[in-house]
């Protein structure tokens, strides 16, 4: 299977890095997959274990090691280096330690590959993106976040299966923070060109109830928590969602993915990071679109901001 031509470079070997890692090569994300981190003794038995199925995966490559100048000239990078969420801990309680993380490797990576795009994975990962840009000084469109990317899957495969149509024929969206505030955008929510509100939820005429679709949001809002009660990470399903925006930078897609920028006054928020259906391709975010939004969407959405906002400010950003 042919890759996608490009250099990308994950920054991490931890579960969610060697997953990305993982994920790029079974899809071909990448022509070359770079694994960096600081640990010599993970990161070079990540890239053997890795490297030794590539018999089985495309033609992309993997190398990687405690060397910042691997990371040289890299077309994407994904950070995922930091602090992961304890059982029951918030992705926003992370910030402090991650910040930190971020300030002392964004510099170095934006030295070895002026030209990238950046994708920010780590948790809390909308303010990590405030603090990365700032630091690089870099266009909003270069520097953002994997955000709702994967709750909107957690959410396509949950109505998959509860109506028994094929994920990939539903398009529904969570955004505004990647986290507890994070919500769905039900409006312009459809399965096979029907609006949600109209679906005959039990094959008798009967829609959704606002209460089954309250149930559908926290479901997927806690998701991560349950997961990580159970095995005490996530890390496929964010390695996929990773590899899928680098696919979309790449291979110059323009696909409609719910990222997260540092908005410009789109539904009059400035300079938070949060989720919309954006258009990922050449360069990174290419437009941030403005999806209808009933007043109950629109007050969400502003108090997702106000808790990032809050969260950034705690930073000094
Ligand atoms: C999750 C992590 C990536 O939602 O925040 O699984």
């Amino acid at each position: 299977m042919a890759a996608q031509a490009g250099k990308l470079v994950v920054v991490g070997a931890g579960a969610v890095g060697s997953s990305t890692a993982y994920a790029a090569l079974i899809r071909g994300s990448a022509r070359d997959v770079v694994l960096y981190d600081i640990d010599q003794a993970k990161v070079e038995a990540e890239v053997l274990d890795l490297a030794h199925g590539t018999q089985f995966t495309g033609a992309s490559s993997i190398t990687g090691g405690t060397d910042i100048a691997l990371t040289a000239g890299a077309d994407v990078v994904v950070i995922t280096a930091g602090a992961k969420q304890k059982p029951g801990q918030t992705r926003l309680e992370l910030a402090g330690t991650n910040a930190r993380i971020l300030e002392a490797l964004m510099p170095q990576l934006l030295e070895h590959s002026p030209e990238a795009v950046f994708v920010l994975v780590t948790n809390p990962c909308d303010v990590l993106t405030v603090v990365a840009q700032r630091i690089a000084g870099l266009p909003a469109g270069r520097v953002f976040a994997s955000g709702t990317v994967l709750d909107t899957s957690r959410l396509r495969w949950l109505l998959g299966e509860r109506v028994g149509v094929s994920r990939s024929s539903v398009h529904a969206y969570i955004v505004g923070e990647h986290g507890d505030t994070e919500f769905p955008l039900w409006a312009c929510a459809t399965i096979g060109g029907v609006p949600l509100r109209d679906w005959a939820a039990d094959g008798g005429g009967k829609a959704f109830s606002p209460e089954a679709l309250e149930e559908l949001a926290q479901e997927v809002r806690t998701a991560a928590y349950r997961v990580i009660e159970g095995k005490g990470a996530t890390n496929y399903a964010i390695g996929l969602s990773a590899a899928r925006i680098v696919e979309a930078v790449l291979g110059r897609e323009d696909a409609v993915l719910p990222v997260s920028t540092v908005l410009s006054g789109q539904y009059g928020i400035d300079g938070v990071a949060l989720s919309l259906p954006s258009v990922v391709g050449a360069g990174g975010v290419r437009r941030v679109l403005e999806v209808p939004m009933d007043d109950g969407e629109l007050a969400r959405l502003a108090r997702s901001a106000e808790a990032l906002r809050a969260s950034a400010r705690s930073l000094g950003y």
